[in-house]
């Protein structure tokens, strides 16, 4: 029952390790695992789809309500669909990271967004990560993590998944420079930036390698009685 009720909440900046390490620990204790990053690419993917241009605040707000957003919550096969339509792909490019800061801005693609987050976590045995879930998605979750790494230790892990995936060639310093620019707009905006939450846990991960922070995760888990 203890894990049934589980809500492990894991924000941080983008390349602090959140995706890799939320898996592994809902992996490990047989959790479903909801990544709400994908959730903003979606909708950010279907807004430039529909040639809105993503800098058009009003426009973005007036149709937030529009796109139907389905992600599936298996840590081994992620998914995640719009309007029946596979982007899980796209949602990964360039087009969308350059425009999902200023889309994930806009308060109404947020409060959209949320409520179903909510929904999908229900009554819980989740692994959620995201910017805002200790602080506003789930604020009474069972542990909440933060997790950092230095700038350059999350470049490299950028780089090194998105050379690893075949996407587009990158440098680290191209890598570095664009996570600089997306955390300055995710945690400057005005709805829900990203900050500690009350209650929360920071992990630094620049010297750990991801079995270490899963572990640790575990060992949190289990001393919150959530039975690792
Ligand atoms: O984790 P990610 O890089 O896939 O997130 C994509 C963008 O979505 C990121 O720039 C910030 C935003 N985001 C957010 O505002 N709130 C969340 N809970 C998750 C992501």
């Amino acid at each position: 029952e203890a894990v049934a009720g589980l809500v492990v909440a894991m924000d941080g900046p983008s390349g602090s390790g959140k995706s890799s390490a939320s898996r592994g620990v809902a992996k490990a204790l047989g959790l479903r695992y909801l990544d709400t990053g994908a959730m903003y690419r979606a909708m950010t993917w279907w807004v430039l789809e529909q040639g809105v241009d993503p800098a058009d605040t009003d426009a973005v707000a007036a149709r937030a309500v529009e796109p139907e957003i389905v992600s599936g919550t298996d840590p081994d096969a992620p998914s995640i669909h719009v309007d029946g339509v596979d982007v899980a792909g796209p949602i990964r490019g360039a087009r969308v990271t350059g425009a999902v800061s200023q889309v994930a801005a806009v308060p109404e693609v947020r409060a959209r967004l949320v409520a179903l987050q909510r929904q999908i976590i229900g009554d819980g045995g989740i692994v959620v990560e995201g910017r805002d879930i200790g602080t506003v998605v789930a604020p009474d979750a069972t542990l909440k993590i933060y997790l950092t790494a230095s700038a350059e230790a999350r470049a490299q892990r950028r780089h090194a998944e998105l050379s690893g995936g075949g996407a587009e060639a990158t440098t680290v310093e191209a890598q570095q420079a664009e996570l600089a620019r997306r955390d300055k707009l995710d945690s400057t905006r005005k709805t829900d930036p990203l900050s500690l939450a009350d209650g929360a846990i920071e992990l630094d991960t620049t010297a750990l390698d991801l079995e270490q922070v899963i572990a640790e995760v575990l060992r949190l888990v289990e001393e919150r009685g959530g039975s690792a």
